[in-house]
């Protein structure tokens, strides 16, 4: 998830995704996925980019998300290995360009994007990556307004990420345009209802603050399949756009429309910083910036902007996860159960090897769980300030 440099507790839940690699299950654990819904142009799309630290995602007025982007994040841990043999495949792309003069793309190697539908290309330029996002998008919907419940399906290798998926959403909206169906609003409804009613989606329910809270989309839609608040966090975007004088201090305590999980107010980059290509880094500074000298905010600008955001989402997921550990453990069993069975049926005494591996993934997990458990307990009180 969002930048973590020391080696944190999400290793544990890679190590385990690793488990099951080696065998060749491919996630038979339903992780939590994190999937942002709102209005058209609330920010959603800003708000998913600047979770993940890297720029990527078509942003910008009018309906940009046209199908749903499920964005799988991979942690690749660093080693020296990956480095040298990366380093020489591609010491030429990286020499050129450097003489381009794009060093936000010449120390990329360690991080790249895959998409389904482009099976083996690595994408080590992330604009490129939006680039293929458009394509694609276009490819199924065209080029006029037109949506699609098909899903792009894009991965991201890097060390800096936990293992987990986001998923990128078209935006609430009632009056078609363009090629769009004349029940719009119904087929976008789906399209987010499918993704947010599993159990284990965590929503991010975006709503620009210089909108009604009382008309949000996002949280009307979370509110029927998470009535209890639950999953859902509040998401306010667009603070900086906010009238003077005026500011969310009402919301964020809970008067307006109180939210379990509570509320994260944001400033995402506004369009001139999309077309004037402002950083990430710097989107993330001058975001600091305007809540530490905010006169609504000063006070609390700790528990104000992405940072904040991002770790509230990891406090979630680790509780999600071990409210979860029970039927993980239940799952686990099950696909070793099956596993020695089929052992027993080949009846092979020589046939050792598989046999090692079934162990050697039993002893990871219960080592997994046995952590996991003690570092959330350990933690508990940091986790639920
Ligand atoms: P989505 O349609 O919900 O995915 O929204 P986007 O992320 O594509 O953003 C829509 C438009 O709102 C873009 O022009 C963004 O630059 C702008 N925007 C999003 N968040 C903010 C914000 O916090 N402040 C400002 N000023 N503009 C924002
Ligand atoms: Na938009
Ligand atoms: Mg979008």
């Amino acid at each position: 998830l969002y930048p973590c440099s020391r080696r944190c507790k999400w290793m544990l839940l890679n190590k385990l995704q690793d488990a099951f690699a080696t065998v060749g299950v491919q996630n038979p654990v339903d992780l939590p996925q994190i999937v942002v819904i709102g209005s058209q142009s609330s920010g959603k799309s800003s708000v998913l980019e600047n979770i993940v630290g890297r720029d990527f995602l078509p942003r910008g007025t009018g309906i940009v998300t046209r199908r749903p982007l499920v964005l799988q994040l991979i942690n690749r841990p660093k080693t020296e290995d990956n480095s040298s043999k990366e380093g020489v495949k591609d010491a030429p792309e990286k020499a050129a360009k450097a003489a381009n003069g794009k060093e936000e793309t010449s120390n990329n190697e360690e991080e790249w994007g895959e998409f389904l539908h482009i099976p083996g290309v690595k994408f080590n330029d992330f604009n490129k990556i939006r680039e293929e996002i458009i394509k694609d998008t276009e490819a199924k919907t065209g080029k006029n307004a037109g949506i699609s419940p098909a899903p792009i399906n894009l991965r991201i290798y890097s060390p800096n990420v936990l293992t987990l998926t986001l998923v990128d959403l078209p935006g609430l909206t009632k009056v078609p345009v363009g090629d769009q169906p004349k029940d719009i609003e119904k087929q976008i409804r789906e399209m987010i209802l499918k993704y947010i009613t599993k159990p284990n989606a965590i929503i991010l329910a975006v709503t620009a603050a210089n909108t009604d809270l009382a008309n949000s989309d996002g949280l009307k839609l979370a509110r029927e399949v998470d009535p209890e608040g639950s999953r859902t966090i509040g998401v306010l975007t667009k603070i900086d756009l906010m009238d003077q004088g005026t500011d969310v201090v009402d919301i964020l305590a809970g008067r307006i429309i109180p939210l379990r999980l509570g509320y994260v107010p944001v400033v995402n980059r506004g369009q001139k910083d999309i077309d004037s290509r402002k950083a990430i880094t710097a989107a993330l500074e001058a975001e600091k910036n305007f809540f530490e000298n905010h006169p609504s905010y000063k006070s609390k600008a700790q528990y104000c902007g992405t940072p904040f955001l991002a770790r509230k989402l990891n406090m979630i997921l680790m509780h999600h996860i071990r409210n979860t550990l029970p039927e993980i453990k239940a799952k686990i069993q099950a696909v070793l159960a099956k596993y020695l069975l089929e052992l027993q049926s080949i009846g092979d005494p020589l046939d050792d090897g598989l046999n090692n591996n079934a162990n050697i993934v039993l002893n990871i997990i219960t080592e997994f769980c046995t952590e996991f458990r003690t570092i959330i307990d350990g933690n508990s009180n940091e986790l639920s300030s």
